[in-house]
């Protein structure tokens, strides 16, 4: 096993100087199996730049153990440290110091490869004060990222969808990349957060991509192969029709016994040659993606197929929720696409097995920057749900913008959908999953800033109490290491509130969907109003907003349990920043803040360009205290960003004016 070089990129949260710490230590590295491999290989590579010794055996003296608790005999202080300890989870570990020695005590390799990580995350003060024993677990088994990533170039899309960096990791010019060092570097860079599953290939599976199940199976063997050794195992977002397309049957009905023979087949041979493959994930009758209806077949069908052909082999199917009609005549106020999730999957509750994952968008629509969330994890208690996010910014300025996406994950999971007194959707989800922001881009992720969302949502998957403002922190300590003020400082003030600054220059109060039709970048207010995709707003000359209500719209209110399906009927109860999601209101409407709906749009949209203007001025500031080539490229990019946030400004503050004929009560200049 070697650590990956990677010259010629970014190094992100793991650039040498994070492991300084343990690279100037004795360390005694205790167990076998691949992952403490990967572990003495990493201490080993730590000692040869920064001078410390690393050994598998011996009495020490050592500043440092890295122990399974089955690797036989221990060392007096380790021994102590088990016995406080008491038993250890599959991926955790217990990290002590007492006696002068730091321990890291794991049951099984990936909980010491995950124990390593932590310590680099400490840094120095993890050889300091003497520390009783901790406990580190996951809250979750998987925490997985999504690649939208396709093998050809899409005409459309490009290679990756919805990506902003560039182009795959994996693929170049239709082939597996012959140099996947990057991928091993990725994977490390992945343990290092916390997530250990990925799918490599695009939701929307082309002719091209459909093949990675069969034919093709050999470049996904070597990816996974790649990934491995940092305990990542390998998922495929295959086509529902694979059994058409690939196998050359006339149906892929899913209660049909050829096409299980089918799935069951192929899927062995996925594991004959992949043993420790994850599963499949599989977008069906979503944005016309083969499905199960054509065969009027529900979507428990479909998944239970895929259930079915996995479960012998240990293997999960990621069957996403994302389900409406995307043809839907605008002129038709009775059909809401915030519904249909809920509309299609709640009534199947219980029908999905054990090995089945409904994978579920955070709120009802797409990503949006606001949204409620989305009633549909309240809704299948019997049911595994995986909660969906989106680290690839495509509604949040496609990595041309600052946006901490943190802060708002944490208030999807903190969201209590009984109320705030009950279970949250932490405690609900049994995994997270995210569509990842990388890309072949120097700095992975095109806007070097965006790295911190990618780091984000690992920490916050393995742990989702972790507070937004201090994962932003660990990522500035690691990434920029030794981060001297007032560099942290400065990325921190830029960095921290940036959700909140995009909200205010885009689309105002939940209402969402402000965006340019097709790429989704930049302000076009009535862009999506007379289109068939169920995104509108519905303003007129007297006010805005989708009556989504029991009592006069949609009933997609009816939706949630109590509390909220009670709080967001009622419009003196719903809050301010969801409000025009769930009610149409005249422009005049006084929200709690005090403002009139109106005037809050003119504020909010003064104030979050202004706020860009002041991010830009900050980083001005860092120059010569950052890399020059990271530095010039943040700095284009927020001129960008400003560009584009005085445009969102100008847009929306016009056409309300326009419409409503309401003078800013401040008497700013409105185009
Ligand atoms: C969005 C996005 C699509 C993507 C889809 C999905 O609609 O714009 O590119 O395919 O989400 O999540 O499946």
């Amino acid at each position: 096993m070697t650590i990956p070089e990677l010259t010629d990129v970014h190094a992100a949260w793991l650039p040498p100087e994070a492991f300084r710490a343990i690279g100037t230590r004795r360390t005694l590295v205790l167990g076998e199996g691949a992952l403490a491999e990967t572990v003495h290989a990493e201490v080993a590579a730590a000692c040869a730049r920064y001078g410390g010794t690393v050994r598998r055996t011996g009495d020490g003296p050592f500043d440092l153990v890295l122990a399974l608790t089955t690797a036989g005999p221990l060392p007096p202080v380790a021994a102590a440290v088990m016995a406080e300890a008491g038993p250890i989870g599959e991926e955790g570990h217990v990290l002590a110091r007492r006696d002068g020695v730091t321990v890291v005590l794991a049951s099984a390799p990936a909980g010491l490869l995950y124990g390593l990580f932590h310590l680099v995350r400490l840094g120095e003060p993890a050889f300091e004060a003497a520390r009783p024993a901790e406990r580190h677990e996951p809250a979750t088994r998987r925490r997985m990222l999504d690649h939208w990533d396709n093998i050809a170039v899409h005409p459309v899309m490009g290679q990756v969808e919805r990506g902003y960096a560039g182009g795959s990791i994996f693929w170049r010019d239709g082939v597996l990349r012959d140099d996947l060092t990057r991928v091993r570097g990725y994977g490390r860079l992945l343990a290092a957060c916390g997530i250990n599953a990925i799918a490599i290939n695009n939701v929307n599976v082309h002719a091209t991509e459909a093949r990675l199940l069969t034919d093709r199976l050999d470049e996904v063997a070597a990816i996974a192969a790649e990934l491995r050794p940092y305990g990542i195992r390998v998922h495929l977002s295959v086509t529902f029709a694979a059994p058409i397309v690939l196998g050359g049957l006339p149906t892929a009905d899913p209660l049909d016994e050829d096409v299980r023979r089918w799935w069951a087949a192929t899927t062995a041979r996925v594991y004959e040659t992949i043993p420790d493959f994850g599963g499949y994930v599989v977008k069906a009758d979503s944005e016309g993606q083969p499905g199960p209806f054509a065969y009027g077949r529900s979507h428990a069908d479909g998944a239970g197929m895929l259930a079915d052909a996995l479960a012998p082999h240990g293997g999960v199917v990621h069957w996403r929720a994302f389900v409406y009609d995307h043809r839907q005549d605008w002129r038709d106020r009775s059909t809401d696409r915030a519904r249909a999730a809920y509309d299609h999957f709640a009534p199947l509750d219980g029908r999905f097995g054990d090995n089945a994952i409904l994978q579920v968008k955070y709120g009802p629509m797409d990503f949006q920057p606001r949204e409620p969330v989305s009633p549909v994890i309240a809704a299948m208690p019997g049911t595994r749900l995986a909660v969906e996010l989106q680290v690839t910014q495509e509604y949040t300025g496609q990595q041309k913008h600052v946006c901490y996406l943190a802060p708002m994950w944490r208030e999807v999971l903190d969201f209590g959908p009984w109320g705030p007194e009950g279970a949250t959707v932490a405690d609900v989800a049994t995994e997270f999953v995210a569509v990842s922001n990388v890309g072949d881009d120097l700095y992975w992720t095109g806007h070097p800033l965006a790295q911190a969302n990618l780091y984000a949502f690992g920490r916050l998957a393995w742990d989702p109490r972790l507070d937004p403002a201090a994962i932003l922190d660990e990522w500035i300590d690691l990434t920029f290491a030794p981060s001297p003020e007032p560099l942290r400082g400065t990325l921190h003030t830029m960095m921290d509130g940036s959700w909140r600054t995009y909200e205010r220059y885009t689309a105002p109060l939940g209402v969402g969907f402000m965006v340019r039709p097709g790429h989704h970048y930049g302000p076009d207010v009535d862009g999506y109003e007379y289109t068939p995709w169920g995104t509108y707003h519905f303003a007129d000359r007297d006010g805005v907003g989708v009556d989504r209500t029991r009592a006069t719209g949609t009933g997609y209110t009816g939706q949630y349990p109590q509390p909220w399906s009670d709080v967001y009927e009622s419009l003196e109860q719903c809050p301010d920043e969801l409000l025009l999601f769930f009610h149409h209101v005249p422009y005049g409407h006084v929200l709690h803040s005090g403002s009139t709906v109106i005037q809050h749009i003119y504020d909010t949209h003064f104030a979050g360009a202004e706020e860009v203007a002041d991010m830009r001025a900050h980083w001005d500031k860092l120059e010569g205290l950052v890399d020059p080539t990271l530095h010039a490229r943040v700095k284009e990019l927020l001129d960008e960003q400003l560009r584009c946030a005085e445009e969102w400004r100008d847009q929306v503050n016009a056409y309300f004016f326009r419409k409503s004929g309401v003078p800013d009560g401040r008497a700013r200049r409105i185009p």
